[in-house]
């Protein structure tokens, strides 16, 4: 990506001026010691695709955001995780995927330890991530978002350009037009698509309907369903809790940092607990 300038060709003052570039990567540590390579096979962990198990993590020393918060998803599993605003459940992506320190606890995926392994290494491995915000490049084209979402491997973008293009058929169609003059919804199909373009098998999605209208947060949830029917395991978060009880297999409630309640989502939508404390609030369809 050397020589690459995002803002080339946008005039100071120009509507689609990203101002800054996203930064994914702000809350890394840069100081601690993040590993490159996954660890070995951990025993009793066979069962999962991905697990993270008694987590303590935050943002600055001494501070954890995350005190004993626990994960499981396995292969093909649709987990939701849901709770208040500042209950830690971007952190917990965060810290699934690298971008926040783990202090203690362990973080496995298909069996291997992959505590505080780099994003892009989890990238190698079949981990896809799309942030809360600032996720798509504004600047780029759709095309060259996608692009960037497979440069780790630039000979699969054809390939996978194609797959990309038959979930999000507009996206493929609108393939020259800047991310940054698309609608809410049209952005998240664009963040989606670029984290498919290494054809994860894990797949993080960090409150993909946030801020959108109903008629296109069910075409979230629907794009996602059909990303987790082609067999990619995905855990979501998601602001819409109701909505998203009703179509994960799994959910976390999560609440200051650590497990509130588990369950089906069955389960966890007719919990008088879970209807009074969290669902009352959140479950604005
Ligand atoms: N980059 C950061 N630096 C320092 N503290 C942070 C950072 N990001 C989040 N926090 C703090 O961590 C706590 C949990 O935040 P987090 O973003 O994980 O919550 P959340 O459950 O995702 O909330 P929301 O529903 O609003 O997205 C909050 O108190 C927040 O202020
Ligand atoms: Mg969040």
């Amino acid at each position: 990506m050397s020589g690459f300038d995002p803002y080339a060709g946008i005039p100071p003052g120009d509507e689609n001026d990203p101002g800054e570039l996203p930064v994914f990567a702000e809350e890394i540590d840069l100081n601690a010691e993040q590993v490159s390579q996954p660890g070995p096979i951990v025993a009793g962990e066979g069962d999962y695709v991905l697990h993270a198990d008694d987590l303590a993590a935050g943002y600055f020393p001494g501070v954890n955001i995350l005190n004993g918060c626990s994960l499981t998803a396995k292969d093909g599993e649709l987990v939701g995780i849901i709770g208040p605003n500042g209950a830690g459940k971007s952190t917990l992506l965060k810290a699934m995927f690298g971008l926040v320190r783990v202090t203690s606890g362990r973080v496995t995926l298909r069996g291997r330890e992959i505590t505080n392994l780099r994003a892009d290494a989890l990238v190698k491995e079949g981990v896809g991530f799309v942030p809360q915000t600032n996720n798509v490049f504004p600047s780029l084209t759709i095309e060259e978002n996608f692009q960037v979402g497979c440069y780790q491997n630039p000979k699969l973008f054809t390939e996978q350009f194609d797959r990309v293009a038959a979930i999000f058929p507009t996206m493929a169609e609108r393939r020259k037009q800047r991310a940054g003059s698309l609608s809410g919804g049209e952005r998240q199909m664009v963040a989606m698509g670029r984290a498919l373009m290494m054809n994860p098998s894990v797949l993080l999605l960090d409150e993909p309907s946030a801020g959108l209208s109903p008629a296109l947060q069910d075409e979230v949830f629907v794009n996602v369903k059909g990303i987790n029917a082609a067999g990619v395991t995905v855990v979501i978060v998601e602001q819409n809790a109701a909505r998203c009880l009703q179509i994960v297999d799994r959910g976390y409630v999560l609440d200051q940092g650590t497990n509130a309640y588990t369950g089906t989502g069955r389960e966890l939508a007719n919990d008088p607990k879970v209807i009074e404390l969290y669902l009352g609030t959140l479950a604005q369809a």
